[in-house]
C-alpha cells in the first residue's frame, strides 16, 4: 500500500506529517514545527555535528540506534523509525540521562553551541557498545566539532560511561518495539506543491516508477544531494529515495567476489570488509564521520563521480564492477570503464545501480592511502589504492589507481606496466614513481597544489614498497 503520510515515534507516541515538503530537512521540522531547538545548525552541511538526531530502527526485534546529521537528511526519510533528539533524554522529573551527567560531571561543555550534538554522537555511542574505549570514542565522534572545550574533557566523559545502568529507553524498550511493528515502513508517494517525492519499497515497485517518469533523481543516503538543498538553495523537484529498499540493503559474498546491495550504508560494509582488505577497513574510518556513513552508501559514491571519491581508487585497483538496472534490463560494468569525465559517468536517465561486486584476490596485497589536511571528517588531497602479487620476487599482477589526480578517479596504467614482472626493487619503484608523470597530469586547488599531488602520488607508491619490503607498516594513524 502506497501512502503519503509519514509515521514514525516520537515520545513514544507515533507521530504523522500528512504530505510533508520532500525538501525540508528533519533539522528544519524539529526546529520550526516541532519547536525543539536543542538541535543546532552549524554548517548545514554535515561537516559540524551541532544538528546531530538519533534514528532508532527496528532490526532483528531489536532496535538500532544510529547517529545521523539532521541538516542533510529530509524529513520523508523518518518513515517507519524513531526519532531521537536532544530534549527527549532528559527525563520528565528533569534527571539527566546518564550520557548528559557525565558531560556536565566533566566539564564538557563551555558555550554549550555544540553540546547536544556531542550528547547525541555519545548516546548512540552508548547505546551500541557495552565498552567505551578511546578509539571508540573518538570514532563516535569524529563528525562533531567543538572549538572552545576541547575534545579532553569530552573524551574523559564518554570513558566515565557504564552502560550496565539501564537508561529510560532500556526500560521502555519492548514498547517501542510493538509502536515500530506497528508503524512497519510502507511505499511512500508524495505531491506537495509540485514536488514529486518517491520512497518504493522493493526493486519491482521502483522500476515500474523509473518506467512512468524515467526523469526522477535518485537519492541514496543523501550525503551529495541534500546540499543542493541546503547550500546551493536549489530545490529537488523530483526524488526516488532508494534507501527504503531493504532488498538492496545487503551484503553476499562467493568464492570470487563480494556483491554490496546499492542501499548498504558505509558503515555496515566497512565492518564487513575488514577480515578481506582491512587497508578498506581503514580507508572507511575516516570517510566523513559516523553520522555520513551510517546513511552513506557506495553506489551514492559511484554515481557522484568525484575525483575525491574515496572508495573509487580502491574499487578500481581491486576491479570492480557495477550492476547497472533500468525497468527492464540489466548489465554488468567494469568500474573502470564507468567515468567518463569530471563528475560524468556511463548511467543514462532511468538507470540505477543495484549493486557493486568487488573480486576476492586471495593471494594478493591489498593497500591503500588517503591523504587529507585532517585525518578525521575531511575529504581527500589525493587517495592511493595497490593490489599486486609477488611470486618468486617478481610483480607478477599489478594494479594501482588513484584519486585526487585526474578530473576522474584513474588506474595508473603507464606506472603498472612498467612494474608488471619486474623484480620486486627499489630500482624498478623509483623508474616506475617518474612514470607517474605519464599517467597524472594533476590540477592545483584549495586542497593541494599539482606538485604536492605529484610529489605524494610518488612517495605513496614507495611507501607501499617499503612497507611491503619491510613487512611493516609505516602509519601514524592505524
Ligand atoms: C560532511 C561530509 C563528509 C564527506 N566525506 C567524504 C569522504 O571522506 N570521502 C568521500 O568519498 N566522500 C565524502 N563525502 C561525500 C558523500 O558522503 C559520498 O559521496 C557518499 O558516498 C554519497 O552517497 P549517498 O548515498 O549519500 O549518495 P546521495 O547523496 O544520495 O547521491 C549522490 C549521487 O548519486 C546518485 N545515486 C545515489 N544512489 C544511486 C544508485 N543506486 N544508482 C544511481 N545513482 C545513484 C544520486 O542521484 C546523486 O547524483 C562527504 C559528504 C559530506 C556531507
Ligand atoms: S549543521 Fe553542521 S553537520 Fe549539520
Ligand atoms: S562548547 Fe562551545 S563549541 Fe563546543
Amino acid at each position: 500500500m502506497t501512502s503519503s503520510i509519514i509515521k514514525f515515534i516520537l515520545n513514544e507516541k507515533i507521530h504523522e506529517i500528512h504530505n510533508p515538503d520532500p525538501n525540508e530537512t528533519i533539522l528544519n521540522y524539529i526546529r520550526l514545527r516541532l519547536k525543539k531547538t536543542g538541535t543546532k545548525e552549524g554548517c548545514a552541511e554535515g561537516g559540524c555535528g551541532a544538528c546531530t538526531i538519533v534514528i532508532g530502527e527496528l532490526k532483528n526485534n531489536n532496535i538500532i540506534y544510529k547517529a545521523i546529521n539532521s541538516c542533510i537528511a529530509f524529513t520523508p526519510s523518518l518513515e517507519g523509525k524513531q526519532l531521537l533528539v536532544i530534549e527527549d533524554l532528559m527525563l520528565k522529573n528533569g534527571s539527566l540521562h546518564p550520557v548528559q551527567s557525565a558531560m556536565v560531571n566533566y566539564h564538557g561543555s563551555q558555550c554549550g553551541f555544540c553540546t547536544p550534538g556531542f550528547v547525541m554522537s555519545l548516546f548512540s555511542m552508548y547505546k551500541n557498545n557495552s565498552s567505551y574505549d578511546v578509539r571508540t570514542i573518538e570514532e563516535a565522534i569524529s563528525g562533531n566539532l567543538c572549538r572552545c572545550t576541547g575534545y579532553r574533557s569530552i573524551i574523559d566523559a564518554a570513558k566515565s560511561l557504564d552502560n550496565n545502568e539501564p537508561d529510560q529507553f532500556k526500560k521502555n524498550k519492548r514498547k517501542i518495539i510493538n509502536l515500530l511493528k506497528k508503524i512497519r515502513p510502507k511505499s511512500i508517494s508524495i505531491n506537495n506543491q509540485n514536488k514529486k517525492y518517491f520512497a518504493p519499497r522493493t526493486v519491482n515497485e521502483l522500476k515500474k516508477i523509473i518506467k512512468k517518469y524515467p526523469n526522477l533523481d535518485f537519492l541514496s543516503g543523501g550525503t551529495d544531494m541534500s546540499l543542493i538543498v541546503t547550500k546551493q538553495k536549489k530545490t529537488l523537484d523530483n526524488i526516488i529515495y532508494l534507501n527504503s529498499i531493504d532488498s538492496l540493503n545487503y551484503i553476499k559474498e562467493n568464492n570470487k567476489y563480494i556483491e554490496i546491495g546499492a542501499t548498504t550504508p558505509l558503515r555496515k560494509f566497512e565492518l564487513f570488509i575488514k577480515k578481506h582488505y582491512l587497508d578498506f577497513n581503514v580507508i572507511l574510518k575516516r570517510y566523513g564521520s559516523v553520522q555520513i556513513r551510517n546513511v552513506a552508501t557506495m553506489a551514492g559514491n559511484i554515481a557522484t563521480a568525484s575525483p575525491i571519491g574515496d572508495s573509487l581508487p580502491l574499487l578500481l585497483s581491486l576491479d570492480a564492477s557495477v550492476v547497472i538496472e533500468s525497468f527492464d534490463k540489466k548489465n554488468i560494468l567494469p568500474l573502470n570503464n564507468f567515468f567518463i569525465s569530471y563528475r560524468k559517468t556511463k548511467l543514462k536517465k532511468g538507470q540505477f545501480i543495484s549493486s557493486i561486486r568487488i573480486p576476492k584476490y586471495k593471494k594478493n596485497i591489498f593497500k591503500a592511502y588517503k591523504i587529507s589536511k585532517r585525518i578525521d571528517d575531511d575529504i581527500s588531497s589525493v587517495c592511493a589504492s595497490f593490489n599486486l602479487a609477488i611470486v618468486n620476487k617478481k610483480i607478477k599482477s599489478i594494479k594501482i589507481a588513484y584519486g585526487g589526480m585526474a578530473p576522474i578517479p584513474k588506474r595508473a596504467i603507464y606506472c603498472e606496466k612498467m612494474l608488471l614482472n619486474s623484480n620486486f626493487s627499489e630500482n624498478i619503484i623509483l623508474k616506475a614513481q617518474k612514470s607517474l608523470e605519464k599517467d597524472f597530469q594533476p590540477i592545483d586547488d584549495m586542497r593541494a597544489s599539482k606538485n604536492y599531488r605529484m610529489e605524494i602520488a610518488k612517495n605513496l607508491l614507495l611507501k607501499c614498497f617499503t612497507e611491503i619490503k619491510k613487512n611493516k607498516l609505516i602509519r601514524l594513524n592505524y
